[in-house]
């Protein structure tokens, strides 16, 4: 019989082993609360499966022999850039530099799965890959996943590229390959080239949900929550999805925003068209000087989409508040009207979306005035931006995504909310009325932070040869909604 004090004794050894344990768990993960399973996830940081048949990925020109219309679609689109994108390889190539080779597997897993899966990619740079590794998230990638892992990852939410891959499949014929899609496969679907499968989570956020929930590769916070944002609003109560917005042309995203509205089965597009009008519109520059006429207008178009979203996305209203009858602030509403999560969303420590007010009196003085860009392309201090502040472990402002493990400040509109900013006026000494401007401004990023990353970009990509680009312009803007109005400074019958 084992007397109490053995009992004891073992219990006390049992709990030191599993501290020890643990201990050593907490070594190669940042916290034990985000347990990795590495034998269940063998790409880590990547959480991407590869169900590895005999058969390899597919690259898009083939696909596109039977399949031209969604090959024109998807061709011009952000996905068929998001590996060769100039700016992701400056700031790959950073994190590289900064944190070793292992990082560049999660940042691929994402940007081009294809290429970890095989192992052909290794860090930054496009020189000597082939052409299914340069595609990015190409036809091959969407249409073999077979399933995802969300419950399974260290957060137990989609993260990180966590879906399942598996381009082929053994038959009692041998090894074929399988094409997952949204229908019921008719009679000769894939041509003889593939066998087709019928996917109910091609007609799901979930889809997509394991790329646009980005973390941090070793503490888990969510950097881009794209897929939670919109999860937890009303577009996804309503069964409005991010094809239904992202994969149609504009009229039909507004019409699918504004009602609630499930777009026509023969409406989808594969255009993934979204807010980066800078990325398409130096492509399309990298196509012109290509010769490649075809591409270039491709990638225009998909310029133009892209601004007409954000032109589209939200609203301003200017209210004028009085004290003691004389006009004291504007109050200056911000809408989300039409982003199917906050706006903005994903990369929201670098996205810049700001207020810029101007009131002016009769004679054309300016009495008020916030958010102007500088000639050097700067942001005043005292601007109002909508988006956050990374924050790393020393509770310091930081913006690569490798050192920032949270935010210190995040204030996005949420989908169908809004955002009031009070500016405060001063004393209006024979002044009648203020003409008013507001304006809400986007652009990818600051410019001194766009300039970091482009002249990170590896050696094999030289941006003047490519791009035409000498030195970094001054960063596009975009008036994504402009109000004017004119206010008397004084309440009260006239
Ligand atoms: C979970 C998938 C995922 C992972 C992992 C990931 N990214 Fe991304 N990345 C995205 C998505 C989605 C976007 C687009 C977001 C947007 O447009 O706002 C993006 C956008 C970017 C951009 C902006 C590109 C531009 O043209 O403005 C950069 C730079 C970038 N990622 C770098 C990285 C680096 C470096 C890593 C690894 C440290 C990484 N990403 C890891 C999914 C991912
Ligand atoms: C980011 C993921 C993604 C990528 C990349 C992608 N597709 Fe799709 N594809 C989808 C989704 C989602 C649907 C279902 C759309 C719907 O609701 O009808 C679809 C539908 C289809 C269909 C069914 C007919 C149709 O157009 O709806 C075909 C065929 C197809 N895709 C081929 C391709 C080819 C070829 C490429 C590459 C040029 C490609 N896809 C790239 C996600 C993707
Ligand atoms: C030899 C011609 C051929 C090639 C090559 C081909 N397909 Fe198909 N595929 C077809 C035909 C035919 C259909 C059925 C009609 C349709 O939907 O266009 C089909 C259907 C599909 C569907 C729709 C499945 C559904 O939901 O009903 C998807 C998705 C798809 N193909 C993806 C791909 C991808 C990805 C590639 C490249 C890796 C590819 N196909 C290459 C001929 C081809
Ligand atoms: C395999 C990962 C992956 C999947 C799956 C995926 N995406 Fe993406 N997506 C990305 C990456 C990476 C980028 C950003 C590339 C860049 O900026 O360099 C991106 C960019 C986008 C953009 C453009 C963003 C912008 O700034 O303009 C949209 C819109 C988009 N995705 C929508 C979707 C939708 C809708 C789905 C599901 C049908 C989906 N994505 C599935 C990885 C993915
Ligand atoms: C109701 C329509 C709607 C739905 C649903 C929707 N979006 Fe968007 N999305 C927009 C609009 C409008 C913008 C442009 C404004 C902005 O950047 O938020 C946008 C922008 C984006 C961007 C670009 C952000 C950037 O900074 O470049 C990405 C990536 C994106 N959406 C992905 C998704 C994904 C993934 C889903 C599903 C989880 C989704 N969207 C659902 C309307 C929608």
């Amino acid at each position: 019989m084992t007397s109490r004090k053995s009992l004891a004794l073992k219990l006390v050894t049992l709990v030191t082993f599993a501290a020890l344990a643990s201990m050593a768990q907490a070594a190669s993960a940042a916290s034990a609360v985000f347990d990795v399973n590495r034998d269940f996830y063998p790409y880590y940081p990547s959480l991407l499966k590869w169900d590895r048949s005999v058969l390899e990925f597919t690259p898009p020109s083939v696909c596109q022999g039977c399949h031209e219309k969604q090959y024109q679609e998807w061709s011009g689109s952000v996905h068929q850039l998001a590996f060769q994108d100039p700016v992701y390889q400056g700031e790959l190539n950073k994190a590289v530099k900064a944190v070793g080779h292992e990082i560049s597997r999660q940042c691929e897993g994402c940007h081009t799965p294809a290429g970890v899966a095989t192992g052909e990619v290794k860090g930054s740079g496009n020189a000597g890959l082939s052409e299914m590794a340069l595609a990015g998230v190409s036809c091959d990638i969407c249409h073999s996943v077979s399933g995802v892992t969300h419950w399974q990852t260290p957060s137990h939410e989609p993260e990180n590229g966590s879906f399942i891959l598996a381009p082929g499949a053994e038959t009692k014929d041998g090894p074929r390959f399988v094409k997952r899609g949204p229908f019921k496969p008719g009679e000769d679907c894939g041509g003889g080239f593939h066998d087709c499968v019928q996917s109910p989570l091609h007609l799901q956020a979930d889809l997509c949900a394991s790329c646009h929930q980005v973390y941090h590769y070793d503490a888990h916070f969510p950097l881009e929550a794209t897929y939670l944002e919109w999860k937890h609003g009303p577009y996804a109560q309503r069964d409005i999805l991010c094809q239904d917005c992202h994969m149609v042309d504009t009229s039909t995203f507004m019409a699918a925003a504004d009602g609630f509205t499930k777009p026509q089965r023969q409406q989808y597009r594969h255009y993934f068209n979204g807010a980066n009008y800078l990325l398409s519109y130096l492509a399309a520059g990298a196509a012109t000087k290509a010769g490649n006429q075809e591409q270039a207008k491709l990638l225009m178009k998909q310029y133009a989409m892209a601004v007409d979203r954000l032109k589209s996305a939200a609203a301003v209203e200017i209210t004028p508040v009085y004290r003691k009858g004389a006009l004291s602030e504007l109050q200056v509403r911000v809408k989300n009207l039409r982003a199917g999560h906050n706006l903005p969303t994903s990369l929201t420590n670098v996205r810049q979306m700001w207020l810029e007010i101007v009131a002016t009196d009769d004679a054309g003085r300016t009495l008020l005035s916030s958010g102007q860009v500088g000639a050097d392309g700067s942001l005043p201090a005292d601007a109002r931006l909508f988006n956050s502040d990374g924050m790393g472990d020393n509770f310091h402002f930081a913006v690569d995504p490798w050192v920032v493990t949270s935010f210190s400040r995040h204030d996005t509109i949420p989908p169908k909310g809004y955002k009031d900013v009070h500016y405060g006026v001063p004393p209006l000494k024979g002044v009648r009325k203020l003409n008013i401007e507001a304006k809400l401004r986007y652009r990818q990023a600051d410019q001194k932070v766009a300039e970091a990353l482009l002249k990170a970009v590896p050696k094999d990509i030289d941006l003047e040869k490519i791009y035409g680009l000498k030195g970094v312009p001054p960063l596009p803007v975009v008036d994504m909604a402009v109000r004017h109005v004119v206010v008397p400074s004084r309440q009260g019958p006239r």
